[in-house]
């Protein structure tokens, strides 16, 4: 199989740092333009000023540079149909298109092939009006979950304590105006308790393979306190995910998910991120996100032995079968360096000074970060940095990565000092 040699890479996160540098490590060692990057990957890749949700400007950038292979990486390009538009123009590309953009951008139409396939999940109502609402979360136990239909950024999610904060958070979407068109419709779903765990799954329609699994840190605070975020941090392997219970999460979720998505007629070719709940009945589907994940990416791909960048061609192609993934047995971290202040208000703008040295098998990936007007790099998003490490154990990779972050100056740096723990203390 000839692999692409001139690829475009969308987004411009961790995530999308870790699929430069795991593209770039590829043996057909391509060219990697990247739309818009930051500076970070600015350094390992040649970055073009296109938005990520510019599809006619990303199409057109697409066939100047006679790009032979694109890869998206944010949900919302792909929810607008980014790679409809690229098939259109005859340039190959990794992701769903909008119809398997869908299982993201709408929980609804998850929450509903779930229960059609029978995939385990939480019960749940869909409302777009407040009073039938209201009537139902009189019936259902709480804590409950409320959650906006539509694409939120990750905070359309609201886990109500208490019957008043349910009513409160019904009103605020359907009446408030919250979320904006995305919380128009809801859905009201029974709270799963366990742990969480996040399983990739890279798929060309009915053939897949699994990736490393994951486990984020979702809150802003240590011990998981405080609001919920993008992602604080992750490790890879899980532990608590033993080769048994990953057998039974590809029986029972996997391969079922997989199965419906192309029974519903949806050619998915992308990644299918599969939010798990590990509840005391058995695991139990929270979400589908059809991109990878992120923080997840950046501990996922560094255990990958494969030429990543043939898996993800071999994917967009349909020519999946047959394919084997050597994962290696290190442990990987990465800790996430937000600005003070995230998820909400955050200053932009603080110079960042990196240490000449890192601890071995260490990188430092850019996510929120830009050049000043004196080629300062600065801080420019909620989440700036992602340090991640790789090391034969746990203990050695959160060591690794922790010196990093001592390590990086920046006044308003932030980090949670738990990443990992609920595996370490496990042991
Ligand atoms: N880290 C969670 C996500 O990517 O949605």
């Amino acid at each position: 199989m000839s692999l692409p040699r001139n690829i475009l890479i969308v987004g411009s996160g961790g995530r999308e740092h870790a699929l430069v540098k795991a593209c770039l490590a590829s043996p057909a060692k391509p060219h990697i333009i990247v739309a818009p990057g930051n500076a970070g990957i600015a350094q390992d890749a040649y970055c073009v000023s296109v938005a990520a949700d510019n599809v006619v400007g990303l199409v057109a950038l697409a066939q100047r540079e006679k790009v032979d292979f694109v890869i998206v990486g944010p949900e919302v390009p792909l929810s607008l149909g980014l790679v409809d538009e690229l098939i259109k123009a005859k340039i190959p590309a990794y992701g769903p298109k909008a119809d398997g953009a869908r299982l993201e951008a709408s929980k609804i139409f998850t929450k509903q092939i779930l229960l059609k396939y029978k995939i385990p999940t939480a019960p749940a109502g869909f409302f777009s009006e407040v009073a039938p609402a209201l009537a139902y979360l009189r019936t259902r136990p709480i804590p409950i979950v409320v959650k906006a239909d539509g694409l939120a950024a990750g905070k359309g999610v609201i886990v109500a304590q208490t019957l008043a904060e349910a009513e409160e958070a019904v009103r605020s979407m359907l009446e408030g105006g919250k979320f904006g068109a995305s919380g128009k419709q809801i859905l009201i779903e029974d709270c799963m308790y366990g742990e969480e765990t996040s399983i990739l799954v890279v798929t060309s329609g009915r053939d897949y393979v699994i990736l490393p699994v994951s486990q984020d840190h979702k809150r802003i605070g240590d011990g998981d306190t405080g609001p919920n975020t993008g992602g604080m941090g992750t490790y890879s392997p899980a532990e608590v995910v033993t080769p048994e219970l990953l057998a039974q999460i590809d029986r029972d979720i996997v391969k079922p998910s997989v199965n419906a998505i192309a029974d519903e007629g949806i050619d998915f070719r992308g990644t299918l991120f599969i939010g798990i709940m590990l509840t005391p009945q058995g695991p139990s589907v929270l979400e589908y996100n059809t991109r990878f994940g992120d923080p997840e990416t950046q501990v996922v791909l560094p255990r990958i032995e494969n030429d990543f960048l043939a898996l993800l061609w071999a994917a967009a192609r349909g020519e999946l079968a047959g394919t084997k993934l050597t994962i290696k047995p290190d442990a990987a971290i990465c800790v996430v360096i937000a600005a003070k202040g995230y998820p909400d208000s955050f200053k932009k703008g603080d110079p960042i000074v990196f240490p000449s040295t890192l601890p071995e098998q260490t990188a430092i990936l850019h996510a929120g970060t830009a050049r000043d007007a004196d080629g300062q790099v600065v801080t420019n998003g909620g989440r700036v940095l992602g340090i991640t490490s790789l090391a034969p154990t746990l203990t050695e990779a959160a060591r690794r990565a922790y010196a990093a972050c001592e390590t990086i100056q920046c006044e308003s740096k932030y980090y949670r000092h738990d990443i990992g723990a609920k595996q370490l203390n496990r042991k």
